[in-house]
């Protein structure tokens, strides 16, 4: 942590992101808001995955799969989701099934499974837009999975003691200097990093660093990474550019929580399962 990092550039705020709310044009159809495949959701976390998924459809992505990291898929449907399609990994990574942006890591496990899975989906995207997420971050730290992802965008979330993992420095220093460690991983990746947590740093694989504006500490309750994975990958398979898709989702997100608050829904027991219906309405201009 010696170098140190370039200062934030312009913060993210709505003004800077324009692309989130350019309206449909009328001659669309599912297809033209791309597929989004989620790989995750181990046993005893698939809700993880079930929430990435739901926020994926919700912030506007055509079509959304879900591959469990289980033998066989959990569920045969999500019930107050049935437009998702779930299936085991396998099946997810054996068929094509034209997946336009991946979303990995949300309560994946850190097992032999779940490592061969993603070292298996990074070969397979080719170009594909990836993100990697919690337990994608820690099998990384420790060696498990190599960052050998090609050359198509890559899209890194660790909170503050997964990127503390990564760098192999404690927790106090990430937070330290938040934006030296998103630099630092962004170098060391040549990713795209969103180093999580209030003031959420975002760091371009060419150095670019912005701070995020919105969001609050309603946020702090399980699942809210996860549903920021899914919006992240939603946006990247609309084909957003990328300089609005990556700060454009954290933003989102932390805007989401913000108007959840402003009407009485947190941020005491806010759940992370609402704040894409929030989400979803401001992308719509409400
Ligand atoms: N202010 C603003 N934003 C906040 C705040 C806060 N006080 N607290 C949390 N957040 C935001 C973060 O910026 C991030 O977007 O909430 C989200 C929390 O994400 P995670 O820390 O990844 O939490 P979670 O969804 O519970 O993670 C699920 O993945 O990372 C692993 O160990 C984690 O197993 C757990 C799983
Ligand atoms: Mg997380």
């Amino acid at each position: 942590m010696n170098t140190p990092a370039p200062s934030a550039g312009a913060p993210i705020d709505r003004a800077a992101l324009p692309a989130l709310f350019t309206p449909r044009g009328q001659d669309t159809h599912k297809g033209s808001f791309g597929t989004v495949g989620v790989v995750g959701g181990g046993p005893g976390m698939t809700g993880a995955a079930l929430l990435a998924a739901r926020a994926a459809l919700k912030t506007g992505a055509g079509k959304v799969l879900v591959g469990f990291a289980q033998d066989a898929s959990p569920l045969p449907c999500d019930l107050l989701q049935p437009e998702l399609m779930l299936r085991d990994f396998r099946s997810l990574l054996d068929e094509d099934w034209g997946v336009t942006a991946w979303v990995a890591g949300c309560g994946i496990g850190t097992g032999a499974l779940a490592a061969n899975a993603l070292s298996e989906l990074f070969v397979l995207r080719r170009d594909a837009p990836l993100v990697l997420d919690a337990d994608g971050l820690n099998l990384l730290a420790r060696g498990d999975i190599r960052p050998n992802w090609g050359t198509g965008p890559v899209v890194l979330t660790p909170h503050p003691a997964e990127a503390a993992r990564l760098l192999g420095v404690g927790t106090d220093q990430v937070q330290g200097d938040r934006p030296g460690a998103a630099w630092r991983l962004a170098q060391r990746y040549q990713a795209w990093v969103v180093l999580k947590g209030a003031g959420t740093v975002v760091c371009a694989p060419d150095g670019d660093l912005r701070i995020n504006t919105s969001g609050n500490p309603g946020l702090a309750t399980a699942g809210t990474g996860d549903v920021l994975a899914g919006m992240l990958g939603s946006l990247m398979a609309q084909k957003l550019p990328l300089d609005q898709a990556v700060p454009g989702a954290v933003w989102l997100h932390g805007a989401a929580a913000d108007a959840l608050v402003a009407q009485g829904t947190g941020p005491i027991g806010l759940t992370a399962g609402e704040l894409a219906d929030a989400a979803r309405a401001l992308r719509n201009g409400r």
